[in-house]
């Protein structure tokens, strides 16, 4: 319709300034010809569905959600994707016009995609080592167990909440949980970091001898001004590669985007233009 207004989104947190989110989104648009408004909205840390409400009522489309809103994102929805009912957590939001508000989580399958497509990590067959049993990780393990690892081991600081998230995922594949002191000895194709160690640039306490020549790290979390302190840690090791999340958070983009306007975005040139700064 001539003189229509491009549809609207934002992502939605507390704090939300620094947000990727903008920039990759408006890059989507670009690339595949799509006219959409992007801009990143902090709301209140007690004012979240009020806020979302309040930007249906004034007609945007969608919204993507971080820290600290993806727990609170998942009770507000009339309707959740399977994955996202799985994780009890929601990152993206479709909302309608008649009110309704459909959640999905596309943080599993970017990290998927970026293991797989972008970094060309085969994951079927595969040994895993998760690592962390908050948030993030149970956004995560969904999407990875349906790739048929041979083994999915999940560990934590807590055992308990390994444990926890590891009967909560049994019903999809195969799933153990560990303590970090029982890793010592095990060897791992990949070891995926999902802790919040990393915010205050440490480590989370897992043997050494765990990375070897064969071992490929991710961390979900990611820097662009230097290495995190577990990309840092893997490379001094010696491991097969040590990939921090950047390309994760891209490409839970690009899935987001996907549902959204019903195109594919290419997630890799996105990636290599904000590596390029
Ligand atoms: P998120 O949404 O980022 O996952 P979260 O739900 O608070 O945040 O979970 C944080 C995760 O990081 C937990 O697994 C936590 O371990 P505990 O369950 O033992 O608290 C983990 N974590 C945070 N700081 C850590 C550290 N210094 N070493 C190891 N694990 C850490």
């Amino acid at each position: 319709m001539a003189g229509a207004e491009p549809a609207r989104y934002a992502v939605v947190g507390n704090p939300v300034a620094h947000s990727l989110s903008p920039r990759i989104h408006a890059e989507f648009a670009r690339q595949t010809g799509q006219a959409l408004s992007y801009e990143a909205i902090e709301l209140p840390l007690d004012g979240f569905e009020a806020g979302v409400r309040g930007l249906q009522r004034r007609g945007y489309a969608g919204l993507n959600v971080t820290v600290p809103f993806k727990q609170d994102a998942w009770r507000i929805c009339d309707s959740l994707s399977e994955r996202a009912e799985r994780a009890a957590a929601v990152n993206t939001l479709v909302l309608a016009d008649s009110g309704n508000i459909h959640g999905d989580n596309t943080d599993g399958i970017g990290l998927v995609r970026d293991l797989t497509i972008n970094l060309g990590f085969e994951l079927a067959e595969r040994s895993i080592l998760v690592l962390g049993a908050g948030g993030a990780v149970r956004g995560v393990l969904g999407p990875l167990l349906e790739l048929k690892p041979a083994r999915l081991v999940v560990a934590n600081r807590t055992p308990e909440k390994a444990r926890t998230l590891a009967a909560d995922f049994a019903g999809i594949g195969d799933i153990e949980a560990l303590p970090f002191d029982a890793l010592a000895g095990q060897s791992f194709d990949l070891i995926v970091n999902g802790t919040a160690a990393g915010l205050g640039g440490e480590l989370p306490a897992i043997p050494e001898d765990l990375v070897g020549a064969g071992t490929a790290c991710y961390d979900m979390m990611y820097r662009l001004d230097a290495p995190t302190a577990f990309v840092a840690w893997s490379e001094s090791l010696g491991a097969a590669c040590a990939c921090d999340g950047l390309g994760m958070l891209v490409e839970q983009a690009a899935a987001a985007f996907t549902l959204w306007r019903g195109v594919e975005a290419d997630g890799a040139s996105v990636i290599a233009l904000l590596r390029a700064g």
